[in-house]
């Protein structure tokens, strides 16, 4: 059969509105060929409405299909690192979702099953594909020598919005706890960072299922921040602001979870001679553009604006053309787990200098 055969673990919110839409609109390239979740009426009643050939509540046999040629990996965060793992075992490419894993121990254990597999793993920092972006990081030399850079992502979680436009097929027979990631996580988190106040692991949280889009974007602009200068977290840990340095410049840094009620997600960067600026919308609404706004001053003081906002690819598209062409050419170029490694990097130093402001 043609195309790449996609298997998918884990059917919920993200697999729904984001991934299978996608997969369907690039289904000359990918085809979707079983669908795997814990939950039998979600993972049953997903294959039948995208039109996946099978159906499985069990990982395992999912990985065991020799017509599977890689997998999306979209369960909860705390089972990324394993089932990427398993999947590399079963020979099997990879999509992992963000995080790729809970800590920097888990992630190099992954690492070591990549370079056993030589198989194409990609993390799903799908905001790197996004037009504005890529716009954003052709002309940035143009605003000149960089003053000022500044990240913001404080989000809702988007609930009202999917149930507003999708039709989402869940199990409402599925028991609630089990679907509550702070308290199931709370384990690994504190493998990952230690024991630590409430607040401050929840600010980890935090940088696993938000900030590392942040993260990943801002290196994919600037590079890695040199070091953390500075963290702080409200709101029992669902703000976090930090100010990182890069030397002739800092960034200022900030998530929030819940805390507004309108999302406001974006990149700002003011050089010498001109500033950048980039928003985002939460995902959930497909091909909505990322928009980005280049203002340029000239000597005399006059601005000239350039604004855009190509509604053309979403950005789900582009990490699945990204991660088809990766393994057409036999290796991962973008959003790879040594990538991801640097963005963890940055995240256990965050909580270092969070630790340090708590006993001041
Ligand atoms: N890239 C993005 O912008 C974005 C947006 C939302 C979510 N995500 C990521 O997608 C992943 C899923 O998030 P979601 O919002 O869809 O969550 P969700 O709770 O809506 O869905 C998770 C699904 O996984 C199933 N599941 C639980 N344990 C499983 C297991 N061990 N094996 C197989 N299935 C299992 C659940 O039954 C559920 O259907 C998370 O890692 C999240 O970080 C990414």
């Amino acid at each position: 059969m043609a195309g790449i055969g996609i298997g998918i673990i884990g059917c919920g919110k993200a697999t729904q509105t984001l991934h299978l839409p996608s997969l369907q609109q690039l289904s000359g390239r990918l085809r979707i060929v079983a669908v795997c979740d814990a939950s039998t009426t979600v993972a049953r009643e997903v294959a039948a409405r995208w039109g996946a050939d099978r159906w499985t509540t069990d990982p395992a046999a999912l990985l065991a299909s020799a017509d599977i040629d890689a997998v999306l990996i979209c369960n909860p965060n705390r089972f990324h690192a394993a089932t990427a793992t398993a999947a590399l075992a079963g020979g099997k490419h990879v999509l992992v979702e963000k995080p790729a894993a809970m800590s920097l121990a888990d992630l190099d254990e992954l690492i070591a099953a990549e370079q056993r597999a030589n198989r194409i793993v990609q993390v799903g920092y799908m905001r790197r594909f996004a037009h504005g972006y890529e716009i954003a990081r052709a002309r940035l030399a143009e605003i000149g020598t960089i003053r000022l850079v500044r990240v913001y992502d404080l989000i809702d979680a988007g609930l009202q919005l999917i149930a507003d436009t999708t039709d989402l097929i869940r199990d409402s027979t599925a028991d609630p706890a089990s679907l509550n990631l702070m308290q199931d996580e709370a384990v690994m988190i504190r493998q990952a960072i230690g024991e630590t106040t409430t607040e401050i692991s929840n600010a980890y949280q935090l940088l696993l299922r938000l900030g590392c889009h942040d993260l990943s974007a801002l290196r994919g602009l600037l590079g890695r921040p040199r070091k953390v200068l500075h963290a702080v977290t409200r709101c029992d840990g669902a703000y976090l602001g930090a100010t990182f340095d890069y030397g002739d410049f800092v960034c200022r840094f900030d998530l929030g979870l819940n805390i507004v009620r309108t999302s406001r997600i974006g990149i700002e960067l003011v050089g010498a001679v001109g500033t950048l600026s980039l928003n985002y919308q939460l995902p959930y609404v497909r091909h909505l553009p990322a928009r980005l706004v280049i203002t340029l001053t000239d000597a005399v003081g006059d601005e000239v604006r350039a604004v855009h906002e190509s509604r053309g690819k979403d950005q789900f598209v582009g990490e699945w053309q990204e991660f088809a062409d990766a393994i057409a050419r036999g290796r991962a170029q973008v959003n790879t787990l040594r990538d991801a490694r640097e963005d963890l990097e940055t995240a256990a130093e965050i909580v270092e200098a969070l630790k340090q402001m708590a006993t001041r």
